[in-house]
């Protein structure tokens, strides 16, 4: 069963998350299906969904919505997390001439009454801005992030894709404290532990969520056939498949990482899980950093 995370104080997550980012591209959307996904990850320990309400053209939300609907009870086993500000024109925002984020407060407060509906239910557990915003006025977004969190419509609030200053800027205009950063970190995308985006967050004690653990898939394709060899043969050895292998590289760092699994798979949610009781000792920590690097660090 996996482990519980403490977000800041704010809020407790399961360690391992399940992300709905891919949801609607399933061949099987029934509520009847989604319900099973939640339910393999719930067997697992894992209460922890997460949303955004972009996935799936705007719709992913909703997809979610009519599984919880079919099955009273299961919301409450769950913490969802969901996101906004970004405005794509798909979907329900066809009509727009360009991608861009919003961070007003009428936008992310309009943005939540929309995610409420879509996933009917009277509460968000966790919402993070999902992309730093060029344009935010800190005392606009932080204000309507500590309202959502005082009406209760919202648990916790965090950020996605965060650096230390776009942080550091609306945590100062806030009373609600930040509670966590998702941002993509992998075998395959290993920046983050080295340039210090990961190093700020240790320091404040703040465990990320990291999304693609699999490099989105990646890791199956040519670009992952070097670190895949090696994450095979420490899989074979302690018995779990290559997927746990690269999620455990990810639990290993002592930040506290919360990584953000995405397979649509029931098998694989179960075989990820394992990654909990995956050793990954120093050595083979950097035996994987190398592999993925194709070369040694200096
Ligand atoms: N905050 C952000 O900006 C942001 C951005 C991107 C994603 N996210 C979040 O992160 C979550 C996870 O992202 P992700 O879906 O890219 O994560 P991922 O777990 O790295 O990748 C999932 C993909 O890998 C494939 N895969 C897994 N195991 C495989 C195997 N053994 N062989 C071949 N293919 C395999 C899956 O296919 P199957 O379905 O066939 O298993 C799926 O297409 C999303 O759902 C979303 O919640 C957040």
């Amino acid at each position: 069963m996996t482990k519980r995370l403490n977000l800041s104080g704010q809020l407790e997550i399961s360690r391992l998350v399940y992300g709905m980012w891919r949801v609607a591209d399933d061949s099987d959307t029934s509520p009847a299906h989604v319900q099973a996904k939640i339910e393999a990850c719930l067997d697992q320990g894992i209460t922890t969904i997460d949303q955004a309400d972009i996935y799936g053209d705007y719709g992913a939300e909703a997809v979610m919505g009519a599984a919880l609907k079919a099955a009273p009870g299961l919301r409450d086993r769950l913490e969802i997390v969901t996101k906004c500000d970004i405005i794509a024109p798909i979907g329900k925002y066809s009509e727009r001439r360009v991608k861009y984020y919003d961070t007003s407060a009428a936008h992310v407060t309009a943005a939540v009454e929309a995610s409420l509906a879509n996933m009917a239910t009277d509460r968000i557990d966790l919402l993070l801005i999902h992309r730093p915003d060029p344009l935010m006025d800190h005392h606009d977004t932080g204000a309507a992030l500590d309202a959502l969190v005082a009406s209760g419509k919202v648990r916790a609030v965090g950020v996605s894709n965060f650096k230390l200053n776009d942080w550091t800027l609306l945590q100062s205009a806030m009373k609600t404290p930040l509670c966590t950063n998702q941002v993509e970190a992998s075998v395959l995308h290993s920046a983050p532990f080295i340039d210090g985006d990961i190093a700020w967050m240790q320091e404040r004690g703040i465990h990320p969520m990291a999304w693609s653990p699999l490099g989105g898939g990646s890791l199956f394709g040519a670009e992952g056939a070097k670190v895949r060899a090696v994450l095979e043969r420490v899989g074979a050895e302690q018995g779990v498949d290559t997927t746990a292998v690269a999620v455990a590289w990810l639990l290993a760092h002592p930040v506290g990482i919360a990584p953000v699994m995405g397979t649509n798979n029931l098998d694989r949610i179960r075989a990820i899980s394992d990654a909990e009781r995956v050793q990954i000792d120093r050595e083979t920590w950097f035996e994987i950093l190398t592999a993925a690097r194709g070369q040694e660090v200096p």
